[in-house]
């Protein structure tokens, strides 16, 4: 069976970063066919960089491009107090040998987009604020063709966690949500109501810091840290949010979906960034109904997929990163 062509538009970010390992121990499912970065959970220097370590530390062999320095509108706002000043829990990965692309991400999505084979789509995964996306479609529309779908984390049905209401990445950039929700192309939003559910507990995220596994230490140090540093400390548990597009796509059976209309509010007021999602189907025609929304996903299953992936990875890695602490 053909592999799904996919990019990943991330701002690594802790659960960006174990995203990224679950895609690399994935590479039989998955034709990852380049990681881009924006502005997000850190600056667009830290989180490209990060991307570009992690990608080669992972041992994927995948082209990194650095894209929006920040949201379309507003300043960027950084989540330091989550990931870390580094980004990625104030964990040391080696530097990568490989360099960035030297084009600018929405550039590269664009050019590599259109040079796929005739009839051939891919999958966009964003797992970070949607800037690059918004800017792709706005500078390039036609590109449109060449996406199958787009499967992002963010937003929520219901709750927030930036405010009550709005998720970070919408929260950030609103604007850009926008223009992706309204672009017709078909939208999983996978969302706070199923990611809040797709944890690593704390028990589980010390086995993975005292394994002798290379991704599995390093994935339960960026989680620890986020568990130590913030309110998942009285949870007992991290939400690894990002992992849930993927999971999404392999593992549709443990998630809940429901059919639906995406909105976003771009206003000033204390509903800033809050996804509204439109589930009355019988006030819209057909074509408009092209999203889809995760409202449950099952946890226990989430955790089993997630550690199995994490140390099948690291078996992969040994001998390319023996010595490193
Ligand atoms: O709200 C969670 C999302 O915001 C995740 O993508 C996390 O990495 C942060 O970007
Ligand atoms: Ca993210």
């Amino acid at each position: 069976m053909e592999k799904r062509k996919i990019i990943i538009d991330c701002d690594p970010g802790v659960d960006d970063a174990i995203a990224l390992a679950f895609a690399a121990a994935h590479q039989e499912e998955f034709e990852l066919l380049a990681v881009t970065a924006v502005s997000g959970n850190q600056s667009i220097e830290k989180v490209a960089q990060n991307a570009l370590n992690l990608a080669e530390f992972y041992g994927l062999d995948v082209p990194v491009a650095r894209g929006m320095d920040a949201p379309l509108v507003k300043e960027p706002l950084y989540a330091a107090k989550t990931h870390g000043e580094n980004g990625i829990g104030q964990c040391a990965i080696p530097a990568a040998a490989k360099t960035m692309m030297k084009e600018h991400a929405v550039l590269y999505l664009n050019r590599l987009l259109k040079e796929l084979p005739e009839g051939k789509k891919a999958t966009l995964i964003a797992t970070g604020p949607l800037t690059n996306i918004a800017m792709l479609l706005r500078l390039f529309p036609e590109v449109k063709d060449k996406i199958l779908e787009i499967v992002f984390m963010g937003g929520a049905a219901m709750g927030g966690n930036v405010t009550p209401s709005a998720e970070f990445n919408m929260y950030v950039d609103p604007d850009a949500a926008r223009i992706v929700f309204k672009s017709g192309i078909p939208l999983v939003m996978c969302g706070l109501d199923a990611t809040l559910k797709c944890t690593l507990k704390r028990n589980q995220i010390i086995k993975l810091c005292q394994s002798g596994n290379p991704a599995a230490k390093v994935c339960g140090d960026m989680a620890g840290y986020t568990l130590e540093n913030t309110s998942a400390k009285y949870r007992g548990e991290v939400s690894i949010h990002d992992v849930v597009p993927l999971m999404y796509l392999l593992h549709p059976e443990i998630f809940t979906i429901k059919r639906t209309i995406l909105d976003v509010d771009c206003s000033e007021g204390p509903a800033r960034g809050t996804t509204l999602c439109d589930f009355r189907w019988w006030e819209h025609d057909e074509e408009e109904l092209t999203s889809f929304v995760l409202l449950d996903a099952d946890g226990s299953r989430f955790q089993e997929y997630l550690i199995t992936a994490l140390y099948e990875l690291g078996e992969s890695m040994r001998g390319r990163t023996e010595g490193i602490q």
